[in-house]
């Protein structure tokens, strides 16, 4: 049978990481979360103090950055690595949060780490889930969805996530961070956050997981039928 390319976008935190590992585990396809990617590069720029507005900077930190993913031996979720060092948890803290936009948005990093995406999918088989991946890094994606919630039920759910890994963050400093999120991620210069013309569109806001897995394992099927 052959293998396509499933893209995955979306608005921050509106359920596109949890529906694109189920649905990868289901198509026994690799799964790519590139959010995880911009987040490693954001933690090594707050770690090493690199200066936006130094391009010479940023491209010897973006030689020196090497981000890798490993299936967890038990929980058998996809950790993040960066140089060696699983970063997973640390990512996910709201100080990343709050600055990946700014460091998403400008242009070396983009071209860094969509050049990395592009060689990961090459051979297909492959869910990717990302703000550009049906734009940009894979306009050619046999299959691209576009996932939206509503901003309250989206700042809910990041909120429980937070919980379950121990940290308590109020609602308006979630929407707050959620709000100014997607206002960088479509206002950018670089491959703004839109949805591809050939894209599904997904409101999930009244859906539950299994059936936004469904629904796209459907969707897929029918293009891996016809691939
Ligand atoms: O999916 P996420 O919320 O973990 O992504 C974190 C940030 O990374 C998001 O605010 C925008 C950026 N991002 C991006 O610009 N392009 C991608 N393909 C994925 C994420």
């Amino acid at each position: 049978m052959s293998s396509i390319i499933i893209a995955l976008d979306g608005y921050s935190s509106c359920g596109k990481s949890t529906t694109a590992k189920l649905v990868a585990q289901q198509l026994h396809y690799a799964y790519i979360d590139t959010g995880a990617m911009y987040r490693a590069v954001t933690l090594y720029f707050i770690q090493n103090h690199i200066a936006l507005t130094n391009p010479k900077e940023i491209d010897k930190a973006l030689e020196d950055i090497h981000i890798t993913f490993r299936l967890h031996p038990v929980t058998k979720s996809s950790d993040t690595f960066l140089n060696g060092m699983n970063v997973e948890h640390e990512i996910r803290k709201m100080y990343v949060s709050d600055r990946v936009s700014e460091v998403s948005a400008v242009a070396e990093v983009r071209h860094a780490m969509v050049a990395q995406q592009q060689r990961m999918g090459r051979s297909k088989g492959i869910v990717m889930d990302g703000r550009d991946i049906g734009t940009v890094v894979f306009p050619e994606a046999e299959l691209k969805v576009f996932m939206t919630a509503d901003p309250l039920m989206r700042a809910q759910r990041r909120q429980s996530e937070l919980l379950a890994k121990g940290e308590m963050v109020d609602l308006p400093e979630i929407m707050a961070n959620l709000e100014k999120r997607d206002y960088i991620d479509t206002h950018r210069d670089e491959s703004p956050l839109r949805q591809a013309d050939d894209a599904v569109l997904i409101d999930n806001t009244f859906m539950t997981v299994d059936e936004q897995v469904e629904l796209v394992v459907g969707l897929a099927d029918a293009r891996i039928g016809q691939a």
